[in-house]
Protein backbone atom coordinates (compact mmCIF):
# COMPACT_ATOMS: atom_id res chain seq x y z
CA UNK A 1 0.00 0.00 0.00
CA UNK A 2 1.18 3.09 -1.34
CA UNK A 3 1.16 6.53 1.06
CA UNK A 4 0.61 9.95 -0.91
CA UNK A 5 2.00 13.10 0.88
CA UNK A 6 1.04 16.37 0.67
CA UNK A 7 4.47 18.29 1.16
CA UNK A 8 3.74 22.31 2.02
CA UNK A 9 6.36 24.23 1.62
CA UNK A 10 5.72 27.78 3.55
CA UNK A 11 8.06 29.97 0.70
CA UNK A 12 7.12 31.00 -2.33
CA UNK A 13 10.60 31.78 -3.25
CA UNK A 14 12.47 30.41 -6.35
CA UNK A 15 15.25 29.37 -4.71
CA UNK A 16 13.60 28.75 -1.49
CA UNK A 17 15.97 27.21 1.08
CA UNK A 18 12.81 24.53 2.85
CA UNK A 19 12.06 24.11 -0.90
CA UNK A 20 15.45 22.20 -0.79
CA UNK A 21 14.74 20.76 2.45
CA UNK A 22 11.07 19.30 1.49
CA UNK A 23 12.70 17.52 -1.64
CA UNK A 24 15.88 16.60 0.79
CA UNK A 25 12.98 14.69 2.67
CA UNK A 26 10.87 13.03 0.47
CA UNK A 27 14.23 11.61 -1.25
CA UNK A 28 14.94 9.81 2.20
CA UNK A 29 11.45 8.18 2.64
CA UNK A 30 10.61 4.82 1.85
CA UNK A 31 9.98 3.80 -1.95
CA UNK A 32 6.02 3.18 -1.10
CA UNK A 33 5.72 6.93 -0.40
CA UNK A 34 4.73 8.98 -2.68
CA UNK A 35 4.80 13.55 -2.91
CA UNK A 36 2.50 16.03 -4.06
CA UNK A 37 4.01 19.43 -3.96
CA UNK A 38 1.01 21.50 -3.55
CA UNK A 39 1.50 24.96 -4.74
CA UNK A 40 0.11 27.42 -2.20
CA UNK A 41 0.62 30.18 -4.06
CA UNK A 42 -2.15 30.29 -6.45
CA UNK A 43 -4.26 30.48 -3.25
CA UNK A 44 -6.21 33.70 -3.27
CA UNK A 45 -6.27 35.77 -0.10
CA UNK A 46 -9.11 34.06 2.03
CA UNK A 47 -12.10 36.07 2.23
CA UNK A 48 -15.47 34.45 3.77
CA UNK A 49 -17.73 35.99 1.59
CA UNK A 50 -16.18 33.67 -0.63
CA UNK A 51 -17.50 30.35 1.77
CA UNK A 52 -20.63 29.73 0.16
CA UNK A 53 -18.04 30.06 -3.53
CA UNK A 54 -14.88 28.70 -3.14
CA UNK A 55 -12.92 30.04 -6.11
CA UNK A 56 -11.38 26.99 -8.48
CA UNK A 57 -8.13 27.61 -7.16
CA UNK A 58 -9.49 26.66 -3.78
CA UNK A 59 -11.13 24.02 -4.65
CA UNK A 60 -8.45 22.05 -5.99
CA UNK A 61 -6.08 23.01 -2.89
CA UNK A 62 -8.51 20.73 -0.39
CA UNK A 63 -9.27 18.44 -2.86
CA UNK A 64 -5.09 18.29 -2.82
CA UNK A 65 -5.42 17.93 0.78
CA UNK A 66 -8.19 15.72 0.93
CA UNK A 67 -6.66 13.24 -1.14
CA UNK A 68 -3.23 12.90 0.30
CA UNK A 69 -2.65 10.30 3.25
CA UNK A 70 -0.52 12.51 5.25
CA UNK A 71 1.10 16.02 5.39
CA UNK A 72 5.06 17.65 5.37
CA UNK A 73 4.89 20.72 6.47
CA UNK A 74 8.22 22.82 5.22
CA UNK A 75 8.42 26.44 6.60
CA UNK A 76 10.51 29.41 6.73
CA UNK A 77 10.21 31.33 9.73
CA UNK A 78 9.02 34.98 9.34
CA UNK A 79 9.09 37.61 12.00
CA UNK A 80 9.09 34.84 14.93
CA UNK A 81 5.71 32.72 13.38
CA UNK A 82 4.68 30.83 10.29
CA UNK A 83 4.35 32.87 6.76
CA UNK A 84 1.25 34.65 5.60
CA UNK A 85 0.92 32.44 2.78
CA UNK A 86 1.25 29.34 4.85
CA UNK A 87 -1.99 30.73 7.35
CA UNK A 88 -3.93 31.35 4.20
CA UNK A 89 -3.55 28.01 2.40
CA UNK A 90 -4.37 26.61 6.19
CA UNK A 91 -7.34 28.96 6.55
CA UNK A 92 -8.50 27.67 2.92
CA UNK A 93 -8.56 24.51 3.73
CA UNK A 94 -10.37 24.82 6.84
CA UNK A 95 -13.70 26.10 5.23
CA UNK A 96 -16.43 26.56 4.71
CA UNK A 97 -17.08 25.33 8.62
CA UNK A 98 -18.07 21.60 9.11
CA UNK A 99 -16.11 20.92 5.69
CA UNK A 100 -12.09 21.09 6.92
CA UNK A 101 -9.44 19.28 4.91
CA UNK A 102 -7.13 18.48 7.64
CA UNK A 103 -9.21 16.99 10.18
CA UNK A 104 -7.34 13.34 11.37
CA UNK A 105 -3.65 13.75 8.55
CA UNK A 106 -0.89 12.58 9.77
CA UNK A 107 1.45 15.11 9.71
CA UNK A 108 4.99 16.44 10.42
CA UNK A 109 6.33 19.84 10.36
CA UNK A 110 10.24 21.08 9.70
CA UNK A 111 11.90 24.00 8.52
CA UNK A 112 15.43 25.22 8.37
CA UNK A 113 16.82 29.52 8.68
CA UNK A 114 19.97 30.87 8.15
CA UNK A 115 19.17 32.07 11.60
CA UNK A 116 20.56 29.88 14.51
CA UNK A 117 17.13 28.67 15.96
CA UNK A 118 16.37 27.16 12.24
CA UNK A 119 12.30 28.03 12.81
CA UNK A 120 11.81 26.92 16.33
CA UNK A 121 9.76 29.50 16.81
CA UNK A 122 7.49 29.54 13.64
CA UNK A 123 6.90 25.09 13.88
CA UNK A 124 5.63 26.12 17.67
CA UNK A 125 2.78 28.37 16.27
CA UNK A 126 2.07 26.20 13.00
CA UNK A 127 1.81 23.36 15.97
CA UNK A 128 -0.48 25.18 17.55
CA UNK A 129 -2.82 25.70 14.44
CA UNK A 130 -2.62 22.11 13.87
CA UNK A 131 -3.79 21.19 17.13
CA UNK A 132 -6.81 22.92 16.38
CA UNK A 133 -7.47 21.83 13.14
CA UNK A 134 -7.39 18.21 14.71
CA UNK A 135 -3.98 17.12 12.83
CA UNK A 136 -1.84 14.34 14.06
CA UNK A 137 1.33 15.87 14.16
CA UNK A 138 4.74 13.75 14.98
CA UNK A 139 5.62 15.42 18.81
CA UNK A 140 9.27 13.88 18.10
CA UNK A 141 12.07 14.30 16.72
CA UNK A 142 11.62 18.19 16.31
CA UNK A 143 13.83 19.31 13.44
CA UNK A 144 15.61 22.48 13.54
CA UNK A 145 17.83 22.93 10.32
CA UNK A 146 19.94 25.62 10.31
CA UNK A 147 20.59 26.48 6.86
CA UNK A 148 24.45 26.92 5.27
CA UNK A 149 25.50 27.34 2.03
CA UNK A 150 25.67 24.08 0.01
CA UNK A 151 23.73 21.81 2.65
CA UNK A 152 21.40 21.41 0.15
CA UNK A 153 21.41 21.71 -3.91
CA UNK A 154 18.76 22.52 -5.64
CA UNK A 155 17.81 18.64 -6.29
CA UNK A 156 17.80 18.08 -2.77
CA UNK A 157 21.09 16.26 -2.07
CA UNK A 158 21.98 16.67 0.99
CA UNK A 159 26.04 17.97 1.41
CA UNK A 160 26.94 16.39 4.20
CA UNK A 161 27.16 13.29 6.04
CA UNK A 162 26.09 14.11 9.44
CA UNK A 163 23.19 15.95 8.21
CA UNK A 164 22.12 13.28 6.15
CA UNK A 165 21.94 10.79 9.09
CA UNK A 166 20.28 13.52 11.16
CA UNK A 167 17.29 13.58 8.16
CA UNK A 168 17.19 10.23 8.27
CA UNK A 169 16.36 10.00 11.42
CA UNK A 170 13.53 12.32 11.20
CA UNK A 171 12.13 10.68 7.71
CA UNK A 172 11.91 7.50 9.32
CA UNK A 173 10.40 8.24 12.36
CA UNK A 174 7.65 9.97 9.76
CA UNK A 175 7.12 7.37 7.86
CA UNK A 176 6.44 5.30 11.01
CA UNK A 177 3.81 7.66 12.40
CA UNK A 178 1.73 7.82 8.89
CA UNK A 179 2.07 4.36 8.98
CA UNK A 180 0.42 4.07 12.03
CA UNK A 181 -1.91 7.19 11.49
CA UNK A 182 -2.74 6.86 7.93
CA UNK A 183 -6.54 6.23 7.43
CA UNK A 184 -5.90 3.62 3.99
C1 LIG B 1 12.85 36.33 7.54
N1 LIG B 1 13.84 35.51 8.04
C2 LIG B 1 13.77 35.07 9.36
N2 LIG B 1 14.60 34.08 9.82
C3 LIG B 1 14.46 33.60 11.08
O1 LIG B 1 15.22 32.70 11.46
N3 LIG B 1 13.51 34.11 11.92
C4 LIG B 1 12.65 35.10 11.55
O2 LIG B 1 11.80 35.51 12.31
C5 LIG B 1 12.78 35.60 10.22
N4 LIG B 1 11.93 36.58 9.76
C6 LIG B 1 11.88 36.88 8.42
C7 LIG B 1 10.84 37.67 7.92
C8 LIG B 1 10.75 37.90 6.56
C9 LIG B 1 9.58 38.70 6.02
C10 LIG B 1 11.70 37.34 5.67
C11 LIG B 1 11.59 37.57 4.17
C12 LIG B 1 12.74 36.59 6.16
C13 LIG B 1 14.92 35.04 7.18
C14 LIG B 1 14.52 33.72 6.52
O3 LIG B 1 14.87 32.67 7.40
C15 LIG B 1 15.28 33.56 5.20
O4 LIG B 1 14.91 34.59 4.32
C16 LIG B 1 15.04 32.21 4.57
O5 LIG B 1 15.89 32.03 3.46
C17 LIG B 1 13.58 32.06 4.12
O6 LIG B 1 13.33 30.74 3.73
P1 LIG B 1 13.35 30.27 2.20
O7 LIG B 1 12.57 31.26 1.39
O8 LIG B 1 14.82 30.26 1.78
O9 LIG B 1 12.76 28.91 2.20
Amino acid sequence: MSHTVAVLVGSLRKESYNRRFALALSRLLPADFRFEFVDIGVLPLYNQDLDSQFPAAAVHFKQQIEAADALLFVTPEYNRSVPGVLKNALDWGSRPWGKSAWGGKPAAVAGTSPGAIGTALAQQHLRNILAYLDVQVLGQPEIFLQYKDGLIDADGHIGNDDTRAYLQGFADRYAAWVRQHSPR
